[in-house]
């Protein structure tokens, strides 16, 4: 089967910088699973739909409708709109990680990550890469840094991009995420059993991915 590599762990623990460089250097294919939570967040949200459990069924029916893209340059597009930006505010964060915990937008988004799996290979970047979408992988990478160096990792993140930021509120806000992550019934976050750990709080996003590759080749 296609070589999966998998990255889980909490949120800015430097997922998605690490993993899209593995990708860059192994030639593999990226899948950025949080965005899809994210695009679903946003689409519903447009659409006036309330973020409830009761309205799951029609969250996940919205996301089977409409049309995700990702560009080769890993722009995202909802039904052919560039929302990139839009996706990536504390906001959006926190309405993916609401949408997230219904089960019935987990299984209408599975088939969606499944189908990135392709040759020579590919890196998901996720909660549940490892434990549900990618069970077979043959290496899954368990990333995690403290809450403090994350938050100080988000606020540089969005100050570059031009968008507002406060620390303490980001502090509050991925603790609050990490917390929903964890305790939800539908794929909480957690380490598969055969995950290798790694800490990333001190190492630069270098050595982290050196590492990856490291055990990749091992
Ligand atoms: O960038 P950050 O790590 O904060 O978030 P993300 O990876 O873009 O994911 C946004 C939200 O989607 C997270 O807070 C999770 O609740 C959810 N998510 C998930 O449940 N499963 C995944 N495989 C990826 C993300």
């Amino acid at each position: 089967p296609t070589p999966v590599i998998c990255i889980d762990g909490p949120t800015a623990s430097g997922k998605g910088t690490i993993a899209g460089l593995v990708a860059e250097r192994l030639g593999f294919a990226l899948l950025d699973s949080g965005a899809l939570y994210r695009i679903t967040g946003l689409a519903a949200s447009r659409a006036g739909i309330a973020l409830t459990e009761d309205n799951a069924p029609a969250i996940a029916d919205l996301i089977r409708r409409s049309h995700i893209g990702f560009t080769p340059d890993q722009r995202v597009l909802l039904d052919g709109e560039d929302i990139s930006l839009a996706i990536r505010t504390e906001d959006a964060s926190m309405n993916a990680s609401r949408v997230a915990a219904f089960p019935a937008v987990r299984e209408a988004l599975l088939q969606v990550q499944r189908d990135f799996r392709r040759l020579p290979g590919l890196v998901g970047d996720g909660r549940d890469m490892g434990t549900v979408i990618f069970p077979d992988a043959p290496l899954k990478v368990y990333l995690t840094a403290t809450a403090e160096c994350r938050a100080e990792r988000r606020y540089k993140q969005l100050i570059s991009k031009g968008l507002s930021a406060n620390m303490a509120d980001l502090l509050a806000d991925l603790q609050a995420r990490d917390a929903r992550d964890m305790n939800r019934a539908a794929a909480p976050l957690k380490p598969a059993e055969d995950a290798l750990h790694l800490d990333n709080s001190e190492g630069t996003i270098e050595q982290a991915v050196q590492q990856i590759l490291t055990w990749w080749e091992q």
